[in-house]
């Protein structure tokens, strides 16, 4: 297929276009700078500048695809969460770009559009498994994520192909900011348990999610968790962290409290056990780590060594 990605220069893009090349796709990428766009031939792409929000811009670069995959976002680093200048940027390219592309992708005649999303609007079930049906949460931060799940349901809807939404757990591998970050601090004897102890975090390796790209680019019209086999608890997913640090946590923290902060922690702060069935068995794909234990030696031994 010619796979046309936005965001393809991001934590997960980078994984995400050599997965769509080794899956034997012809894959052209946005970028928005010369550096970028470099890194993109390096990879064995070809880079396009064009405008996430230009629509007439956006057709044009998509003529001739058969997939349009939309990774872009800007989720601030975990030290500005709770800024709201931060929260609306991301919001922007969530809702106003992720519109854009599916419009152009309409107009461009492209098949397929396959849209990030995060498991994260999921609301808390405690230790309930969580499917696609379950109920979702409408609070501050997800907002983003619904309106570019609306945009690929709106195309879907629309005649113009398959939308597929992936909605991805909590990210954890080399070039994810965040994990990068807790295994520093797992290194310096603190672990990070936000919200319960006993709450469950669903989590999925960068090199898992970009094989799940590949295999959306095959995945009927619809909604799918992509996560990895076994969530574990926060108490169990800080014990993985430190024994792949090859520490021993000191600090534990901040536990319940975190929930103090509010709505814009909640993503984190919430208990998600989610399945990842309907993926696995609409697409066949399955993950290399099967939980974040797998996933954190892995990437302590990249990032360690
Ligand atoms: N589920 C999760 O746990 C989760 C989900 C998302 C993010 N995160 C966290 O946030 C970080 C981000 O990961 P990510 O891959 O989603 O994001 P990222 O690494 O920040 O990459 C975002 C991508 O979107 C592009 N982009 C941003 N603004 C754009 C705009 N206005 N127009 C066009 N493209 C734009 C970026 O382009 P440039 O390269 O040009 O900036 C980049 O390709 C990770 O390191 C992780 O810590 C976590």
């Amino acid at each position: 297929m010619r796979v046309f990605v936005a965001g393809g220069t991001g934590a997960i893009g980078g994984h995400a276009i050599e997965a769509l090349l080794e899956a034997g796709h012809t894959v052209t990428a946005l970028a928005r700078t010369r550096e970028k766009a470099a890194t993109l031939t390096g990879q064995g792409a070809t880079p396009v500048m064009v405008s996430l929000f230009d629509r007439a811009e956006l057709a044009g670069a998509l003529a001739g695809h058969d997939a349009a995959v939309n990774l872009a976002t800007a989720i601030p680093p975990m030290s500005r969460f709770m800024s709201t200048r931060a929260m609306r940027d991301n919001y922007r390219v969530r809702a106003e770009g992720s519109a854009a592309l599916v419009d152009a992708a309409l107009a461009a005649g492209v098949g397929r559009v396959v849209q990030e999303s995060v498991c994260m609007l999921y609301r808390d079930q405690g230790a309930r498994w969580i499917g696609e049906d379950g109920p979702v949460d409408r609070y501050p931060m997800t907002r983003g994520n619904f309106a570019a799940e609306a945009g690929a349901h709106r195309f879907t809807e629309s005649g113009g192909g398959a939308g597929v939404v992936l909605r991805l757990g909590w990210f954890l591998g080399p070039g994810a900011a965040h994990s990068e970050q807790l295994l520093a601090q797992a290194r310096r004897h603190v672990g990070m348990v936000l919200g319960r102890p006993d709450g469950y975090v669903s989590s999925i390796h960068l090199a898992d999610a970009a094989t799940a790209v590949a295999a959306a680019l095959d995945a009927p019209a619809g909604t799918y968790n992509v996560v990895d086999d076994e969530p574990l608890t926060k108490r169990e997913y800080a014990d993985a962290l430190a024994r792949a640090a090859g520490t021993r946590m000191w600090l534990r923290g901040p536990g319940r409290a975190a929930c103090l902060l509010g709505d814009r922690l909640t993503s984190l702060t919430r208990s998600l056990r989610v399945s990842n069935t309907r993926f696995r068995e609409s697409t066949g794909w399955s993950p290399r780590y099967p939980s974040a234990r797998e996933g954190w030696l892995a990437t302590a031994q990249t990032l360690l060594t």
